[in-house]
């Protein structure tokens, strides 16, 4: 949840934190700050409140010297946002720094002790605590004084530190919070993320749980926690770092929407050769696969949603039933999953900790595990059995998009791999469903051309929906002549059905989390079981309605929605001349797709009007408020 960003060696380290912190602030924008060693064997911090551009202004007027530096920029989960509670923390003798990501969950205990001993908090934080550990342990050795004090530590982090005493060195450390090391040429970084320094060098190792490194600008030394040296080479990141900037658009999420095409066009072509499915990286033998009876999907947010839609595909393609569960639901109760089960983990970050711990669940009892992820080399996608990388790089937008239809692009894939192993469909009928979805990705840029077109019209019904939300606010305050209270227009429902009812659910959440307007998502059918209660002619509803076998259904609710003068906004296949009948405020138009095929494209309007009401409500659109993009704590 928080971000973490260090340097060593031949350049000046002030700026080279703040880009890094930059490109990693969709962790945490609550506060940040930095740590540098000057030269004179001191540490100098600066931290403040708020955004990283916050600390950005500080450091202009009063820049930083020094070439070795660690930095923070956090999403607080003990003591509020705030300068004294932003990382770095230092040691009552200002000699050792640390910045950190995850919990310390033994920190009450542990700051009773160190305040018996003597020792002066300044801050809420449970991260304090490492850093007088460090410095209570600390006898002229530092990475000696870190593998001390995390003895001493219980739950999750990923911790940096240096120290006055040891110019040019950075010790860090993990547990189960991500941290990853690029090496430079008389250089070497440090982060969260590999997005962070991929400018600098794609050369990367990363960090296993209790290991920890010790950086100079040109050795890299791992260990684990009793000490013995760990060897491990490098590897290649293919990611461009220009995906990690914004290239001409306004903002992380609107680029992403519009990458979409491109990238599911590469993961076919990556993933079909020869009118055949691979792959690669998984390394899960046929024979082990025919082992299993079921499938259970666990994920959380828009992952689960992308469960959801995996849950009809499967249904669809292969023999097998298939469960999907939020994560955090699945790890507490007690799922009856074992050797004839494979467990399907999705997680963009890889990083979820609920995920995570869903995973290590289901591997405990013997299940076999498969994991859907984004980011390479992230512990969930360690953690499991068999990987396949979605590769649709990095995804810096707190709201997901491209990571959503990359993960239903391998599940239709998957679906037909298995289909391929188990023969459910002849080979013909395989054919034609990868020769179908082959052509999704440019009915998808349709689309997303569609609304280039129309870019001023959709943002005036943006505008229309402000001017109503707002006069349906002073209505309600003011109440009617009867002394009634209105319901106010701010609310949104979507409505699908079938594949596409998840559709509903993920456009309620982008909605939700980028413009803090209320919005829920429901299989159309359930309606009359209670949310048409809410419909007057102040809600508008998005009605998911593309060509498919229940078109005849949803029609049928959206006239009983018109019934009681809702609004309505439909998404069609084009050329869909019965839905004027029921006076929609307008029409979202798709090109024609198969229905099986059809939420890839049918998402993209969903994502562009949260973008768009967003944009016209003037939020924060890639970093919505109070969220931060992996949720690596409970
Ligand atoms: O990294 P993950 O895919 O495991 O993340 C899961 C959710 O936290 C994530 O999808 C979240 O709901 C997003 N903010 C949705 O836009």
């Amino acid at each position: 949840m928080c971000g973490i960003f260090g340097y060593t060696g031949h350049k000046e380290a002030q700026n080279l934190i703040i880009q890094g912190l930059k490109q990693l602030e969709y962790r945490g924008y609550d506060s940040s700050g930095l740590a540098i060693q000057n030269g004179t064997h001191a540490i100098c911090v600066e931290k403040t409140h708020g955004k990283i551009k916050n600390l950005e202004e500080i450091l202009k007027k009063t820049p930083l010297k020094g070439r070795t530096a660690i930095g923070h920029t956090r999403w607080a989960t003990h003591g509020i946002p705030s300068r004294e509670n932003a990382h770095p923390h230092l040691d009552n003798h200002e000699q050792i720094a640390v910045v950190h990501n995850g919990i310390i969950e033994n920190h009450f205990d542990l700051k009773e002790t160190l305040e018996s001993e003597g020792v002066r908090f300044r801050s809420e934080t449970d991260t304090e605590v490492i850093v007088h550990l460090v410095a209570k342990y600390y006898k002229g050795n530092l990475e000696n004084a870190v593998r001390r004090a995390l003895k001493d530590l219980k739950g999750t982090y990923a911790v940096a530190v240096i120290c006055s005493s040891e110019p040019g060195k950075i010790v860090a450390a993990r547990m189960d919070s991500p941290l990853v090391v690029g090496i430079g040429k008389t250089e070497n970084f440090l982060a969260s993320d590999v997005s962070a320094f991929l400018e600098h060098t794609n050369r990367v190792i990363f960090l296993e749980n209790q290991e920890i490194v010790s950086l100079t600008d040109n050795a890299v030394k791992i260990t684990d926690i009793a000490g013995r040296a760990v060897s491990r080479e490098p590897v290649k990141i293919n990611w461009d770092p220009a995906q990690a900037k914004k290239g001409g658009f306004e903002h992380f999420m609107l680029k992403e929407i519009f990458e979409q095409p491109s990238i599911l066009s590469a993961i076919y072509k990556e993933r079909v050769n020869g009118l055949k499915v691979h792959f690669d990286e998984l390394k899960i033998t046929a024979s082990k696969l025919k082992s299993i009876k079921r499938i259970v999907i666990i994920a959380c947010g828009t992952a689960y949603h992308a469960g959801l839609v995996g849950k009809y595909i499967f249904e669809e393609f292969t023999k097998f039933p298939v469960w999907v569960d939020t994560s955090s639901e699945f790890r507490y109760r007690d799922p009856k999953v074992g050797k004839d089960t494979l467990v399907i983990a999705i997680s963009q970050s890889g990083e979820t900790a609920d995920t995570l711990a869903g995973l290590r669940e289901a591997k405990k009892k013997g299940a076999l595990t498969i994991s859907i992820c984004n980011v390479l080399g992230s512990t969930i996608a360690r953690e499991s059995q068999g990987v396949i990388y979605t590769h649709a790089g990095p995804e810096i937008a707190v709201a997901s998009t491209k990571a959503y239809t990359a993960q239903l692009m391998i599940l239709y894939l998957m679906a037909i791999y298995f289909d391929q192993i188990f023969k459910t469909l002849s080979l013909g009928q395989s054919r034609v469903l990868l020769k179908a979805l082959s052509h999704v990705p440019a009915l998808m840029q349709e689309v997303l051309d569609m609304y280039k077109k129309e870019e001023k019209e959709w943002a005036a019904n943006a505008h229309d929906f402000n001017v109503r939300y707002h006069e349906g606010l002073e209505r309600y305050f003011s109440a009617d002549p009867a002394g009634r209270k209105r319901s106010p227009n701010g609310f949104f429902l979507y409505l699908g059905r079938n594949i596409n009812y998840p559709n509903a659910l993920e456009g309620a959440l982008k909605l939700k989390e980028i413009s803090y307007i209320p919005a829920e998502g429901y299989p159309a059918g359930e309606m009359k079981h209670g949310p048409i209660a809410l419909i007057d002619e102040n809600p508008w509803v998005i009605c998911i309605a593309p060509k498919s076998k229940t078109y005849d259904k949803m029609f049928s609710n959206i006239q009983e929605i018109k019934a009681r003068n809702g609004i309505i906004v439909p998404i069609v296949t084009r050329g869909d001349t019965q839905i004027h009948k029921v006076k929609p405020l307008y029409v979202v138009e798709i090109p024609e797709v198969e229905e099986i095929f059809s939420p890839l494209v049918t998402i993209l309007p969903l994502q562009l009007i949260a973008y768009c009401i967003a944009k016209e409500f003037g939020e924060d659109i890639d970093q919505p408020r109070n969220l931060a993009k992996s949720v690596t704590v409970e």
